[in-house]
């Protein structure tokens, strides 16, 4: 079939060249139906025309009020509020409100928000039984995945997913409940006791709790670092249609429970182009070793031999507006920890990554994880808790876009299209005459 395309205002004309016929398909926020492109069709026995759009590049699957990102811009907005203004003034806690409910929360909303999330922080004890299986060495975020999955057999109510009351008790439940898995995760993959929540304590500060406590009475928190793990959740707590999230509304799309379908997310994230691109920043710091191998290494890099991990973005074309902000409380933990060694190598790169032809024409800038895996480091963390301590705060995000799909009247199970490409109908050889 040949088409010519013309676009009017508000539609789009697309004319059939075999049969002249023309089709007018309206465009509402820069965006045609693809549905709207069934009309025409490629053959008597077609069912009309589909799209082809391997990994959604170029596919909305949604209409979101939640976040808001302008590539180009370097602009990151949850419900509207700019990123940077959410990390100077606000805590995880009342960002995790405002991106699941859509407005701040007042003072008396916070309190009863805060409340509620102290109160589930505990898990069943047979989830730390469950959880002890495991093998001395394996990976938290392995743990996390599978741990998560199985609340949905501790929490059965939680299949009641169009019961706002019972969404809102596994809203609390997730939020609260998460950290205390993944502590658990690396207390199991160190060989350590498990630490129970302290109710005392904030969100932040009762995880760092969780994870470091030994045989003191009470945890000593660092207001610092406290601070430095709050502002990192605030900055990962949505991130619109990723790889996990689109994962967390196409599972939660079949109308499976949310523990079912955050555990789906969780998995999503784990693998290294998504949640361990950070760890990947590390491990090249490293292997550079000192700010004199860095030209080498950029040569290295120009010439097709590896990436510069931690620099570039699918959506970002310019600085990501999350790793300015994380730069900036580097230096303050920095303080705290002690300047971590590879930070020298980190900046040095990117001064010269700034300045040279080959990045800045491809629009490549640090990303989210060029920074934060060094204050992670500093703060104690193994890699492997790396992508573990992004699914903490992106909870908050898988839930508030599985309701926000669920309750969308447009949504409907997932399932995309294929176009075959495999034998055509033949019949069955018995096994005695397969060459
Ligand atoms: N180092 C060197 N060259 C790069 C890099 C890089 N980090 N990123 C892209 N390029 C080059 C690439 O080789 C290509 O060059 P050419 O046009 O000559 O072939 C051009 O830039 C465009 O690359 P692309 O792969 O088409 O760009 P993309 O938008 O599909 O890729 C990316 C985005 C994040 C996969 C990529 O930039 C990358 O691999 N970065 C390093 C890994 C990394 O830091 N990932 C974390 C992403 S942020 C986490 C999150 O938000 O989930």
């Amino acid at each position: 079939m040949r088409s010519t395309i013309r676009t009017m205002a508000d539609t789009l004309t697309i004319t059939d060249n075999r049969t002249g016929k023309q089709y007018e398909l309206p465009i509402t926020d820069g965006t045609i139906r693809a549905m709207d492109l069934r009309q025409i069709k490629t053959g008597s026995d077609d069912f009309g025309l589909i799209t082809y759009d391997p990994a959604f590049m170029n596919t909305a699957s949604c209409r979101s009020r939640i976040t808001y990102i302008d590539g180009d811009k370097g602009v990151l907005l949850y419900r509207g509020y700019p990123i940077e203004q959410l990390a100077e003034h606000s805590t995880y806690l009342e960002t995790a409100y405002l991106i699941l409910f859509g407005e701040l929360p007042s003072p008396k909303q916070l309190e009863v928000w805060t409340w509620e999330i102290t109160m589930h922080t505990m898990v069943h004890e047979n989830i730390k039984k469950f959880m002890e299986g495991f093998t001395y060495d394996a990976h938290p975020m392995g743990v996390f995945v599978s741990t998560v999955g199985a609340l949905s057999t501790f929490y059965p109510d939680g299949k009641q997913i169009f019961d706002e009351h019972s969404r809102l008790r596994q809203i609390h439940r997730l939020i609260a409940k998460v950290p205390t898995i993944a502590a658990y995760a690396y207390r199991h993959s160190i060989g350590r006791p498990y630490v129970y929540p302290d109710n005392d304590l904030s969100f932040p500060g009762n995880f760092l709790n969780m994870l470091f406590k030994m045989t003191e009475i009470k945890f000593g928190v660092n207001p610092v670092l406290e601070r430095a793990l709050d502002i990192l959740f605030i900055l990962h707590a949505d991130h619109e249609q990723n790889c996990s999230t689109s994962a967390m509304r196409g599972i939660g799309s079949s109308h499976v429970d949310p523990y079912s379908a955050l555990a789906g997310a969780a998995a999503a994230l784990y693998g290294p182009l998504h949640g361990g691109a950070n760890e990947a920043v590390l491990r090249m710091l490293k292997e550079i070793g000192s700010v004199q191998n860095i030209p080498g290494f950029i040569k290295g890099v120009k010439a097709g031999e590896g990436r510069l991990m931690g620099f570039g973005h699918r959506v970002y074309k310019s600085y990501d507006p999350r790793a300015k902000v994380i730069k900036r409380i580097a230096e303050q933990v920095f303080e705290v920890t002690g300047r971590n060694p590879l930070l020298d190598i980190a900046l040095e790169l990117e001064r010269i990554a700034l300045q040279d032809d080959y990045f800045v024409t491809r629009k490549l800038y640090p990303n989210v994880d060029f920074y934060s895996g060094l204050i992670y480091q500093a703060m104690g963390f193994p890699v492997t808790m790396f992508p573990v301590l992004v699914a903490i705060p992106r909870t908050a995000g898988w839930i508030a876009q599985w309701e926000e799909m669920l309750l969308d009247p447009e949504q409907n199970i997932t399932r995309t299209r294929q176009i075959y490409t495999g034998p055509k109908r033949r019949p069955y050889v018995p096994t005695a005459k397969r060459g």
